[in-house]
C-alpha cells in the first residue's frame, strides 16, 4: 500500500499453512490487513458480499467515522464546511485538495460561467425524449454524450487541460439537469446567465420562463447551497465505487460519471430521497398512522423498509441528516410552512423509530436522504428531480475520486474474484439427445 503506514503483521492460520499478512494504518487510525499476496501465498481468496469489511483503495479525500458520526473532506468537518462554504468552494476543495483563496475562487467561477452552456446540437437530444423520461436517465445519457462533443478529453489527462475537462462537466451538469426538468414540463429552456451564482443559476434555469418575472429566493439559494455541500462526497459509497471501477478500465471521466449517475439512481442509494417523499405522502394519504408503518418496516414478511433510515457505515446519527433536519425546519418556518404535514410525519417517524428496539439494536438512524426531500419539495422542486440534485452535489466527489485513481501509483483494473458454486464438468449432450 503506497501511503498508509505499515504496522505489524496478521497471522492467518489455514488448515494447510500459516500466512503472515502485513497490517497498515491510515492517518485516522483505520487498520487494514493487506491480502494482496494471499492467493499467491496460500491459494485462498476472501469473500465479502457488498464489501462490508473490504477496503478497495487508499484515499486522501474523505474520512467517515460511522461509530462517532464524523464526516470530513480533506480534513475539514462537514459542520464547518456546511456553515461557512459555498458549494463551489467545497467542489474546489475536493477536486484540488485545498480550499481556494479569493483569486483561485474568482478564476474558478469565471471558468464555470464560461462553460455553463451546452453545445446547441445537444439541445436536440432533449427533444427526442418522451415527456415521462426520468431525469436521471437523461442526465446519464447527456453526460456520456459530452465525450462525443469534447473528444479531446481522451487526451486531456493532466494540468490545465484536465482542469478544463473537470470544470466543463461541473458546470454543464447543472445546465443539463435544469434542461431535463424543463423538457419534462414542456417549457422552453432557460439558458445560464453570467449574472447569477451557481445555485441562483440553477434555480433560475429551473423556474424562470418568458412569462414570469422570476427572481431566485435567497432562502432557497442558501438552502440549495447547503444541501449540495452535504452531498458533495462520501468516500467509497456505491456510485463512487462505480466511478473508480469504470475509471480503472481506462474509461474517460465523462463515461465514468455517466455510470455513477445510474448507480446513484437506485432507491437504496441516491434514489432514497425520492422514495422518502413517496413514503411520507403515502403515510399521509393512509391517515398518518406512523405506528403501523414502523411495524411494517420491522416485519420480515415484506420488503418494505423505512426509506431515509439506516446506513452501511453510520451506526449513529448521520451528521449530514442532523444538519439537513435543522436546515429543513428553518427553511419551512421562514417560508411559513412550519406545519408541513410531511415534516410532522417525518419527525414522528424518527421519534418512534429511535425508541424502538428493532431500530436501536440495528443502529438504524436517519440518513442524509430523510429530510432533504421535504426541503426540496418546499422549494418547489419536483420529486423526480431530487436524485438529480443528489447527483449535482455528488459530482465533485465523484470527480475527485476519478482523479485520485487516475493519477495514483496503483493502476490496477478492478476485477474481483468469486467462489464458483455452479455445475462441475459434465459431458456435452447434442441437441437431438436432450430431454
Ligand atoms: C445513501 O454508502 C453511502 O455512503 C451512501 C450515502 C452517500 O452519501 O453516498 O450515504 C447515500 O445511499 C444513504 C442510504 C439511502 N438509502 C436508504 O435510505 C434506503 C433504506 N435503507 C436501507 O435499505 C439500508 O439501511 C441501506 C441500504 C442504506 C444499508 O443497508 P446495509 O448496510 O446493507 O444493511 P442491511 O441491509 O444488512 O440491514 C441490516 C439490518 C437488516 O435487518 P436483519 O437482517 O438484521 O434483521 O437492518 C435492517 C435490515 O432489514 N434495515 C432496515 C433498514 N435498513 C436496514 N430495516 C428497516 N428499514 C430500514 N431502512
Amino acid at each position: 500500500m503506497p501511503k498508509a503506514q505499515k504496522s505489524g503483521t496478521a497471522t492467518l492460520q489455514l488448515p494447510e499453512k500459516t500466512v503472515e499478512l502485513p497490517i497498515y494504518v491510515g492517518t485516522e487510525g483505520e487498520r487494514a490487513i493487506d491480502i494482496g499476496a494471499l492467493r499467491k501465498e496460500s491459494g485462498y481468496i476472501t469473500i465479502d458480499p457488498g464489501f462490508v469489511n473490504s477496503g478497495a483503495c487508499e484515499s486522501d479525500i474523505t474520512f467517515v467515522d460511522g461509530e462517532k458520526g464524523i464526516l470530513r473532506h480533506r480534513g475539514y468537518d462537514i459542520e464547518e464546511l456546511a456553515e461557512n462554504c459555498l458549494f463551489l468552494e467545497v467542489a474546489y476543495l475536493l477536486v484540488h485538495g485545498k480550499l481556494p483563496n479569493r483569486s483561485e475562487m474568482q478564476s474558478f467561477s469565471r471558468l464555470m460561467n464560461r462553460n455553463s452552456m451546452l453545445h446547441e446540437d445537444m439541445i436536440n437530444f432533449f427533444n427526442n425524449y418522451p415527456e415521462g423520461a426520468h431525469p436521471m436517465a437523461v442526465l446519464s445519457a447527456m453526460v456520456v454524450s459530452l465525450s462525443s462533443f469534447y473528444p479531446e478529453i481522451e487526451r486531456e489527462s493532466e494540468g490545465a487541460d484536465l482542469d478544463m475537462t473537470v470544470t466543463r462537466l461541473l458546470s454543464k451538469l447543472r445546465t443539463i439537469a435544469a434542461f431535463s426538468y424543463k423538457k419534462s414540463i414542456g417549457e422552453p429552456f432557460v439558458y445560464p446567465s453570467h449574472k447569477f451564482t451557481y445555485c441562483e443559476n440553477f434555480l433560475n434555469m429551473m423556474f424562470s420562463s418568458p412569462v414570469n418575472d422570476y427572481r431566485p429566493d435567497p432562502l432557497a439559494v442558501r438552502a440549495l447551497n447547503l444541501f449540495l455541500v452535504l452531498h458533495a462526497d462520501h468516500e467509497q459509497n456505491c456510485s463512487t465505487s462505480v466511478v473508480r471501477f469504470v475509471g480503472s478500465a481506462g474509461s474517460n471521466l465523462y463515461a465514468s460519471i455517466a455510470a455513477a449517475i445510474c448507480a446513484l439512481w437506485g432507491p437504496l442509494h441516491g434514489g432514497a430521497n425520492e422514495a422518502v417523499i413517496k413514503m411520507l405522502e403515502q403515510i399521509r394519504q393512509e391517515g398518518g398512522n406512523v405506528a403501523r408503518v414502523i411495524e411494517r418496516a420491522k416485519s420480515r414478511d415484506t420488503s418494505f423498509r423505512l426509506m431515509g433510515f439506516g446506513h452501511r457505515v453510520y451506526k449513529t446519527y448521520d451528521p449530514r441528516a442532523k444538519i439537513a433536519k435543522r436546515a429543513c425546519r428553518q427553511l419551512l418556518d421562514k417560508m411559513g410552512m412550519g406545519g408541513d404535514p410531511l415534516l410532522e410525519i417525518a419527525m414522528e417517524l424518527e421519534e418512534r423509530a429511535l425508541k424502538d428496539d428493532y431500530f436501536v439494536s440495528r443502529h438504524l438512524y436517519p440518513n442524509v436522504d430523510f429530510y432533504t426531500g421535504i426541503a426540496y419539495r418546499a422549494m418547489g422542486i419536483p420529486t423526480s428531480m431530487f436524485t438529480v440534485l443528489f447527483a449535482l452535489g455528488r459530482l465533485p466527489g465523484w470527480i475527485a475520486h476519478w482523479l485520485e485513481q487516475h493519477g495514483g501509483e496503483v493502476k490496477k483494473i478492478g476485477r474481483p474474484r468469486q467462489v464458483y458454486t455452479g455445475p462441475v464438468r459434465r459431458a456435452f449432450v447434442p441437441l437431438d439427445e436432450r430431454e
